[in-house]
């Protein structure tokens, strides 16, 4: 199977899957080309400024108005988001997600671990995912955010309304708010993180002094080449809205769109693209220099929600400690782990599929034994290999759900880690 992308950062794009499909110098024309509909999807208010608005046109063989009622829909029950009473301040660690038994898709296999805020209010949602099963029939819309997903485990063939795209553990896929789409497994089972961003879209950060190149480059994100099924089935739509999911059935598969234009659109990206950067003399700076993607909030620099990596580099700085540093901040950060060992936790107790929680202002850092390393090192050029880990950081107190505390997951012993550092010894 072969899929077709076109590049660029969010760049406006134009695809047809059929030749003539896109209509040429207006976007609704009176009648579209083969009896299409034209439908604007716009991720972004009209009047966003030019910079950051964000809508395509989409032409598709009937228009998405054609449905009955969305009802309640009663799967899922496990995607919920928190409410208050299960968030504390302490520094929490969970083994990895396990598989379910039987058949469960990507709809049923989310659970939320944990989140801020909401559709109105902006903030994010902090969801895992274990399937053993393709969607088929079957389509989801997230009315209310935005998603990253990131495959840990399986890789992923997603279908949007505005074309396919691979996804194998290693890369991402963002798909915008309101886009339907459905997520198929070729490899079996899998399992993988998401965001769910209830604010300002992601965007590439910006660069300072770094200049015009560096970290995630803007040519390396893909969109898809328009795509289309002509299938007239039975199909679900599964939508999440204002925090619950509900369900109707329509005849056709949603995903008909034959041509489209514009730049609200999924893509996908290669964390192994990511161009890393650090020191060439001594500290290391900030981890927000591993920032892939990040969503603004309105306080300048004070992001709604960043995505950051944590991939293989060089460690070069002399005279520093070279692990990330014991640090309490404002901002609260929830980390997973792709493949390998993150450099701050080589105990093993952060294992590939787990996940760790430091919210605001708790301390944390290396382990005892990492840091015992780090100090006593003989301060050599050395390359971290093998790991990809991650995080998903947030401006406010990142709550907790039922599920994260009591669903079993959760390590009693988290805290032991960074217990028995030896006392400085003053002169
Ligand atoms: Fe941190």
């Amino acid at each position: 199977m072969t899929m077709s992308y076109q590049t660029g950062f969010l760049n406006h794009f134009a695809s047809e899957a059929v030749p003539g499909a896109l209509p040429e110098g207006r976007n609704s024309p009176q009648k579209p080309a083969f009896g299409l509909y034209a439908e604007q999807f716009s991720t972004s208010a009209f009047t966003a400024p030019r910079a950051e608005n964000r809508r395509s046109w989409l032409y598709r063989m009937r228009p998405t108005t054609e449905h009955g009622a969305f009802k309640p829909y009663s799967g899922a029950e496990r995607l919920a988001a928190p409410d208050g009473t299960h968030t504390t301040p302490n520094r929490l660690r969970w083994n990895p997600l396990p598989m379910p038994d039987g058949e469960v898709d990507f709809v049923d296999g989310m659970v939320t671990y944990g989140g801020n805020g909401g559709p109105s209010e902006g903030g994010i949602g902090i969801h895992l995912y274990a399937a053993t099963a393709s969607m088929d029939a079957r389509a989801f819309q997230n009315s209310d955010g935005e998603m990253l997903i990131v495959p840990q485990q399986g890789a992923l063939l997603i279908t949007t309304e505005l074309g396919r795209m691979d996804v194998p553990p290693g890369h991402i896929a963002v798909i915008p708010k309101g886009m339907r789409f459905r997520l198929e497994f070729t490899e079996g089972a899998a399992r993988g993180y998401i965001c769910e961003n209830f604010g300002a879209p992601f965007r590439l950060p910006d660069l300072g002094p770094i200049g015009a190149n560096g970290l995630a480059n803007p040519r390396d994100f893909e969109t898809p080449a328009a795509w289309f099924e002509d299938r007239d089935d039975n199909f679900e739509v599964v939508q999440k809205f204002n925090g619950k999911l509900w369900t109707t059935m329509i005849d056709h598969s949603p995903f008909d769109v034959v041509g489209w234009h514009g730049n609200s659109a999924p893509y996908r990206y290669d964390l192994a693209r990511f161009n890393t950067i650090g020191t060439v003399s001594f500290d290391h700076p900030d981890p927000s220099i591993f920032t892939v993607l990040t969503s603004p909030s309105d306080t300048p620099g004070t992001a709604n929600c960043d995505f950051v990596i944590f991939p293989p580099r060089w460690m070069v700085g002399e005279d520093t400690f070279r692990p990330p540093w014991f640090h309490r901040n404002v901002m609260s950060e929830f980390m997973g782990l792709i493949h390998g060992e993150y450099d701050a936790k080589e105990g093993g107790g952060f294992a590939p599929g787990g996940a760790s929680l430091h919210n605001q202002f708790n301390g944390h850092g290396p382990d005892v034994d990492s840091t015992a390393k780090a100090m006593a090192a003989d301060l050599k050029p050395h390359k971290i290999d093998n790991t990809l880990a991650f995080m998903f950081e947030s401006r406010a107190i990142i709550q907790s759900t039922d599920f994260a505390m009591n669903g079993g997951l959760l390590q009693d012993d988290y805290d032991a880690c960074w217990s028995g550092f030896p006392k400085a010894r003053l002169p």
